[in-house]
């Protein structure tokens, strides 16, 4: 709901209230938030200034004692007194980069304020927006901030709009949100990482300065994700006020948090100023992408949940709002390039008969693309690896009951390719200077609508003649010789590519709005809510080692929703860690996310097949609730332990995962959160089964024949036989479940029986609770 009582604007949900106020000298003042305020007198939480001392200066409008480097503004600017970060610095007609904003009008409409060209939140009815209007004292010059208040997720969404109505203004920076604090006593939650090792969730606590989030990549990168939290000392999982922020944008983005001398803390997020440049002339306008920001008062999971809901209702594209993933078979780590028609067909075979339901085709399959060197821009298919073409591929994988996937790399070209035979000049590049190589391509230029032209007309070409279902959309380089002469000031080039790939991927998704796409970027280096707002899910790492898609996934668990993150099983040892994972937690780990397989099934045996036949027989019937859940992290008890759960309506699915097994270890205890105390809940464990080679020569303890641990026959038996983990299950109230109950003991190095919970190092467990009987009265 957003009220106004002059001088003050109220927006509020459940969650929060955010309060704005425009003081008698017309600056903005920002006033509060946090906790939902009952009490519409906000006059206690304003701004007292007193009067200037020192080295103060005075805003002189008007007579009035304010000195702005104190204020806590909603948007401030540069060159009358505040001497903090500026979220604006616009380059004037005078010459100088003095602006003095104030307020002009405001505005409060039912549903979304449009934008011309970028994502932003997806309208319902809870939505209403604030448009505050301000006007430079000089100029004929108007920023519009635009506040969307996304009632039903608790979120607010924040932008802002420049529109020129006077001389040429040249725009350095424009921020899409600021807020400050009055004080500074918080920890910044991140995720930071790189290539195989994105979002790893990083807290640093404030100090006196500055701590900088960027990316300059041309994507929103790999190295640290736009999603940051701002926690009050003490905050977790489950306690504490926190505030959460996001931007809808997938290029070069900038998150300032700055702690003034006087321990004001400012926050400020947009695209990154680097590099960025837009000459704006009388009538024209420009737009920021825009910012999200909620608040929780009950801890990090509440938080989380928040954006979720938020992603779920406002940023997945309509279509596939609740529509449960497909279990995908995916070819990249099963073959690489090296594959034929039999080689795809005999996958697909075999993966249909565990339960699969989508074949993807990766890399691989057109031009001369039998490695990385070639081939990127032409997309007409390799007859010598798919004799029958594409579409009978595409045909068989159907009739035998698959959907079929197919991958591509749309925004790059390689140098040995029909393509840059034709169009060199199509390649992001400065004349007289040979581009740089990443991953031996280079990048094509999307300000160009020519070449935004081609890739559409290419691919709906594919599209139209052969029947697929999903596409992988992968990008596999970061932007350098940033240059295009299709766009009027080379700082315009990253902001404009970014607008050409949204210009593309809306016309792809209006023209075939069934078509899954699952947006890639050599895994996670473009997982942002721009890319999901055309793509439901995100290939979230190349990295499919359980025990790094446990910080991965969890780091990105604090921004987005299972049903956005697409994690793979592949085989064991890891091809990036070398590390030995138990086939259990790879399934325990994928599962929490869009499952899919990436293996090689002929290296895959019998046994190991059944179990994967469980696995996503197991993952279908709890479809729902791993891809629609509310998901908790825990304050694992355990240093190497991590906890998970999902839930949805009655069910409730834990995920036990630690690292290292401890020589006679503790007691586990398993706790379930939010469940109701006077409910009666069965708790049951997964059955997975273990590798008889696991035991090496303690076989003998375990079986009455003696074997060679080493020897062909155990080799052997192990292709057939696994061993059964022990199961356990309960029935158990609420309120013991929420408390914690011990769960039975795992293997202490002397005794092993079929009640012996073996788990080993890597090992984990999956847990189903639901509700049962009556209540308790
Ligand atoms: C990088 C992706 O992350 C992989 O999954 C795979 O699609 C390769 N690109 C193919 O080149």
């Amino acid at each position: 709901m957003i009220q106004i009582k002059l001088p003050f604007i109220h927006l509020k949900t459940n969650a929060f209230s955010y309060v704005i106020h425009i003081t008698q000298v017309e600056k903005i003042e920002h006033v509060y938030f946090g906790k939902p305020l009952i009490d519409d007198d906000f006059k206690p939480l304003l701004f007292k200034p007193t009067a200037g001392v020192g080295s103060a200066i005075l805003y002189d409008r008007n007579g009035q004692n304010l000195n702005l480097d104190f204020f806590p503004s909603e948007y401030s600017e540069f060159g009358k007194g505040d001497f903090r970060l500026t979220p604006l610095e616009l380059h004037m007609p005078d010459g100088s980069f003095v602006t003095d904003f104030v307020y002009h009008s405001h505005e409060i409409q039912k549903g979304i304020y449009p934008s011309n060209d970028l994502p932003i939140g997806k309208e319902n009815d809870s939505v209403e927006s604030l448009i505050l209007t301000l006007k430079d004292t000089k100029y004929d010059l108007y920023l519009k901030l635009i506040y969307t208040l996304y009632e039903d997720s608790d979120v607010l969404g924040r932008r802002a709009i420049l529109v020129n109505n006077d001389e040429t203004v040249h725009i350095r920076k424009l921020m899409s949100m600021m807020v400050d604090f009055v004080d500074c006593d918080y920890d910044l939650l991140s995720l930071q990482g790189g290539w195989i090792k994105e979002s790893h969730k990083e807290i640093t606590p404030l100090q006196r300065g500055t701590l900088l989030l960027e990316s300059t990549t041309g994507a929103s990168s790999n190295r640290v994700n736009p999603g940051f939290i701002l926690m009050k000392k003490g905050t977790h999982e489950d306690f504490g006020s926190c505030y959460g922020f996001n931007l809808i944008y997938s290029g070069n983005h900038y998150e300032a948090i700055q702690v003034s001398n006087h321990g004001m803390t400012r926050v400020m997020s947009g695209i990154h100023p680097q590099a960025f440049h837009y000459e704006l002339a009388k009538g024209q306008s420009f737009e920021t992408p825009e910012a999200i920001l909620t608040f929780s008062a009950l801890g990090l999971n509440t938080l989380s949940n928040q954006f979720h809901h938020f992603i779920h209702e406002h940023i997945t594209p309509r279509q596939f709002k609740g529509l449960l993933r497909p279990v995908v078979i995916n070819s990249w780590e099963a073959f690489f390039f090296d594959f034929n028609e039999s080689k795809l067909v005999s996958l697909a075979k075999k993966a249909k008969k565990l339960g699969v339901e989508l074949f993807v085709l990766d890399d691989g399959w057109f031009g001369n693309r039998n490695d990385d060197t070639s081939s990127l821009g032409d997309y007409t298919v390799n007859l010598k690896k798919l004799k029958g073409g594409l579409k009978r591929l595409s045909d068989t994988i159907h009739k035998l009951g698959l959907k079929f996937g197919l991958w591509f790399e749309p925004e790059m070209i390689s140098e040995k390719s029909v393509l840059y035979q034709t169009h060199p000049d199509w390649v992001v590049k400065v004349d007289g200077r040979t581009p740089s190589l990443g991953r031996n391509q280079w990048v094509l230029d999307l300000t160009n609508g020519e070449v935004r032209n081609y890739i559409l007309k290419s691919m709906k070409q594919i599209l139209n003649e052969t029947l697929i279902d999903y596409i992988k959309w992968d990008m596999n380089r970061h932007i350098t010789d940033a240059y295009s002469k299709h766009v009027k000031h080379p700082g315009m080039f990253y902001h404009e590519y970014i607008k050409g790939l949204y210009a593309i991927l809306k016309d792809l998704t209006e023209t075939y709005p069934n078509l899954w796409i699952e947006s890639c970027s050599s895994g996670g280096n473009r997982f942002d809510l721009g890319m999901l707002s055309y793509t439901p899910y995100v290939w979230a790492s190349d990295n499919t080692d359980p025990i790094e898609r446990l910080k991965i996934q969890g780091g990105l668990s604090y921004f987005y929703p299972l049903s956005t993150i697409s994690a793979h099983v592949s085989l064991s040892p890891h091809a990036q860690t070398i590390r030995t994972t138990p086939l259990s937690t790879r399934f325990n780990v994928a599962a929490m996310g869009c499952l899919g397989y990436e293996l090689n099934l002929k290296y895959v045996t019998k046994a190991e097949q059944t179990e994967i036949k469980h696995q996503i027989e197991l993952y279908k019937i709890y479809r729902e609730v791993f891809q629609q859940g509310h998901f908790y992290r825990f304050n694992s008890p355990r240093k190497d332990l991590t906890l998970f759960q999902v839930s949805h309506n009655q069910t409730h699915i834990l995920g036990f995962y630690q690292n290292g097994y401890d020589a006679s270890p503790n007691t586990d205890v398993i706790q379930v959160k939010n469940l109701k105390p006077n409910q009666t809940y069965s708790i049951e464990s997964v059955q997975q089964t273990m590798p008889i080679q696991q035991f090496g020569h303690l076989i003998a303890h375990a079986i009455p024949i003696k074997l060679n641990p080493n020897g062909y026959l155990m080799h052997k038996i192990g292709q057939y036989k696994r061993l059964n983990n022990a199961t356990e299950s309960y029935v158990v109230s609420g309120a013991a479940l929420m408390q914690g109950i011990p769960v039975i003991q795992q293997f202490s190095g002397t005794y092993y029986n079929e009640q012996t919970r073996l788990l080993g190092d890597f090992g984990s467990q999956i847990y189903i609770i639901k509700e049962v009987g009556e209540t308790h009265a």
